[in-house]
């Protein structure tokens, strides 16, 4: 996180950033607009709609979005044994149309303890804090010409949202995700039962820079 502060000083009106994290496994399969990337999941249904654009808030269109988060028992994908043979599940890459718009269907993730085995499960129990973070959606964001955008969007009301163990959470990236019972989804598919909506806006500035490599 410090190096993040470090590196992110002026955002000029972008989106704040945060911490890349261990579970990003580089460039994603990259899935049409209105998947489902939470096929065969248990959870709560979420459709998530977000726009990108420009600081003087016009649309940017072919960015690529990465999009990776924890299941409704607050575990990545591969941090499972079915990741081997069954491959990607809650993350995708999808790409921005003309009006900077990317949505598709998964479920609420989770918050989650960071591994408490070696080193920094020493720190974390030596300083008496729980492990915890509040649960979020990882989004990474590039196109040529504009700096990567590497944020989570943190779905509002977690308890976990002021004590982050890494210290990841930033005010402007609390999104108020709302119950609906609308039988029909955005997507014009039959909702089965309640289900979430989460709306968000991500403002990127020019710029280049590098994708930091998966860690794992
Ligand atoms: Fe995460």
């Amino acid at each position: 996180m410090l190096v993040d502060a470090v590196n992110h000083r002026d955002r000029e009106g972008a989106t704040e950033t945060t911490v890349l994290g261990p579970f990003y496994v580089g460039e994603h399969r990259t899935v049409p607009s209105n998947s489902n990337i939470a096929v065969g999941v248990a959870g709560r249904p979420m459709f998530v709609d977000i726009r990108v654009t420009s600081l003087n808030g016009g649309p940017v269109e072919n960015v690529a979005v990465d999009v990776w988060h924890a299941d409704d028992e607050g575990f990545y994908d591969t941090q499972k044994k079915s990741y081997q043979h069954e491959g990607a599940s809650l993350r995708a890459r999808f790409v921005t149309d003309a009006n900077g718009h990317v949505s598709f269907r998964t479920i609420l993730p989770r918050s989650y303890p960071i591994p408490t085995d070696g080193p920094v499960g020493q720190l974390v129990a030596a300083t008496n804090r729980h492990p915890m973070r509040p649960a979020h959606i990882h989004f990474l964001l590039n196109a040529p010409g504009l700096e990567p955008l590497i944020t989570h969007v943190f779905i509002e009301g977690d308890e976990y949202l002021e004590s982050d163990v890494v210290f990841g959470v930033k005010e402007e990236l609390i999104c108020k995700v709302e119950r609906r019972d609308d039988p029909i989804m955005p997507d014009g598919q039959p909702a089965m039962g309640p289900w979430y909506e989460m709306k968000y806006d991500f403002h990127v500035k020019p710029g280049e820079g590098h994708v930091p490599q998966p860690t794992q």
